[in-house]
């Protein structure tokens, strides 16, 4: 397989919901193809820059109604706009495939989807702030959202930083919510079937891995 045989390198997505396994398959996929000798960079949103960690922090901490849900789209997409001008871009220049984990879709699937901005302003926005950017192969990991906040909310207690407030903002919401994000990402899925591979997130995480790893060597 050639990940590099393009002009520039595949800028591949992670999407999905909370404890859908992002995180953890970001980093299976990233010894991959460093395995199989690709230069690679892991990064994620929101965050990515110094400066965006501290919009992620502004974001992802505090109770549920802090923001208002235009408001949690802009700030996602000053972010984003450092992100790809300072870490995103570079990288692909450089010949690096780059692995994300989050981006656009899930602005569309948490801020469109599950809170009520409409989806043509978020893309009006989105295309004013990026331009034409979109990742070349994007992986929705699809869980039921009562499996997947139990694995979150598992792991967060393990990860629990007594000095720092937990990053469980969006847990917090409620449930609906969730499932209108879920529902949000298939949708997604089914516009933009090219891009989009959807990954069965109830399976174990060497399955997933398996999934991900032959839906993108088929694509290449
Ligand atoms: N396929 C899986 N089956 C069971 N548990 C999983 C699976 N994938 C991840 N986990 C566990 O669930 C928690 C959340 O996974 P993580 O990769 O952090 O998800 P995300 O980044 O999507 O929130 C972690 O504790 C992780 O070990
Ligand atoms: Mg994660």
């Amino acid at each position: 397989m050639n990940l590099h045989h393009k002009k520039r390198p595949l800028f591949i997505t992670l999407e999905g919901g909370e404890g859908s396994g992002k995180t953890t398959q970001i980093n299976k996929l990233a010894e991959r193809l460093t395995r199989e000798n690709y230069k690679v960079i892991t990064t994620r949103e929101p965050g990515g820059t110094p400066e965006g960690e501290k919009i992620r922090s502004l974001f992802v901490k505090g109770g549920t109604e802090k923001w208002s849900p235009l408001a949690e789209v802009l700030l996602v997409l000053a972010a984003r706009a450092m992100h790809v001008e300072r870490v995103v871009n570079p990288a692909l220049d450089a010949g690096k495939v780059v692995v994300c984990d989050r981006f656009s879709d899930s602005t569309v699937a948490y801020q469109g989807y599950g809170r009520g901005v409409p989806l043509e302003k978020i893309e009006r926005i989105t295309q004013d702030v990026l331009g034409d950017l979109t990742p070349d192969v994007t992986f929705i990991l699809d869980i039921e959202p009562e499996v997947g906040l139990k694995r979150s909310t598992k792991r967060m207690a393990r990860e629990r930083n007594p000095d720092s407030q937990a990053e469980d903002r969006f847990e917090k919401m409620e449930f609906s919510f969730h499932q209108k994000v879920r529902n949000g990402f298939l949708e997604i899925a089914k516009r933009e079937p090219d891009r989009c591979i959807i990954i069965d997130a109830a399976g174990g995480t060497e399955k997933m891995a398996d999934d991900i790893w032959s839906a993108l060597s088929k694509r290449l």
